[in-house]
């Protein structure tokens, strides 16, 4: 279905607009075999995000706290919880959905034990603000996928800024080959969600400009819906 506004904030707001209705349908559909199965065995995610985190684990420093940032962390299960039990630090997880921020808090916070070491953040991705150097790693799970096309490339750059030298990232994006900008009903058939991409080929160049080179780089499938959808998931270092 064609964009029907060129104003980011617009997009953004359709997002979270969207997120606030989906929220649990979209953590129980995220689950299950429909939805590429999020935290499933043996999935192109699952590895990456196990190679992320035994990176993160080296970058240990026992003179000093890690500071961690997610964007997009959704309902915080699992890849919330499984950070912030695997830090040695604090991890700040942002979501733009007040839902998703409400279900993260009640897995995390209103748990038992509450994972300690992690402050949710209502925020749209666009607005977060970090010194320079400030973090030691930043991740993003199928959420800079909602971002439109600039403003993907702007928080590459401000990513970039935010990490330390040696600051990790780890991400995913559309693997379409082609560039792509779409809003459709999803889940309930009745509320609307928007994607982007660059193109696939885009995203190392794009990487690359900001100063962040790329340790992994791999474009997997997931089944969704029964349909195979390419993703590319990168982690990166800054350097
Ligand atoms: C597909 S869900 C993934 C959630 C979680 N990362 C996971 O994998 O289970 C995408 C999440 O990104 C969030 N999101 C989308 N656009 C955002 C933005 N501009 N700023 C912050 N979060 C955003 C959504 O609200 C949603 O919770």
């Amino acid at each position: 279905m064609a964009v029907n506004t060129s104003n980011p904030s617009d997009l953004r707001q359709l997002v979270a607009d969207g997120y606030n209705v989906l929220a649990q349908p979209y953590l129980d559909w995220s689950k299950g075999p429909d939805g590429g199965g999020n935290g499933g065995n043996d999935t192109p995610l699952e590895r990456h995000f196990d190679q992320f985190l035994s990176l993160l684990s080296s970058k240990r420093d026992e003179t000093q706290e890690m500071q961690v940032l997610e964007i997009g962390c959704g309902a915080g299960i699992p890849w919330t919880s499984r950070v912030s039990k695997a830090l040695a630090g604090n991890l700040t997880a942002t979501d733009i959905s007040h839902s998703q921020i409400e279900l993260a808090k009640t897995h995390l916070l209103q748990c038992d034990p509450p994972h300690s070491n992690v402050t949710l953040l209502l925020r749209d991705a666009m607005e977060l603000q970090f010194d320079p150097n400030q973090l030691d790693a930043v991740y993003a799970i199928f959420s800079l996928i909602h971002l439109p096309q600039q403003d993907q490339k702007t928080i590459l750059k401000r990513i970039a800024t935010w990490l330390k030298p040696d600051g990790l990232m780890f991400m995913n994006f559309s693997g379409q080959l082609e560039s792509s900008d779409d809003a459709e009903v999803w889940l309930d058939g009745k509320t609307k969600m928007y994607w982007s991409s660059l193109g696939l080929l885009s995203y190392d160049q794009a990487l690359e400009e900001v100063g962040l080179s790329v340790i992994t780089r791999d474009v997997a499938t997931v089944v969704e819906d029964g349909r195979e959808i390419p993703f590319v998931f990168y982690i990166v270092r800054k350097r």
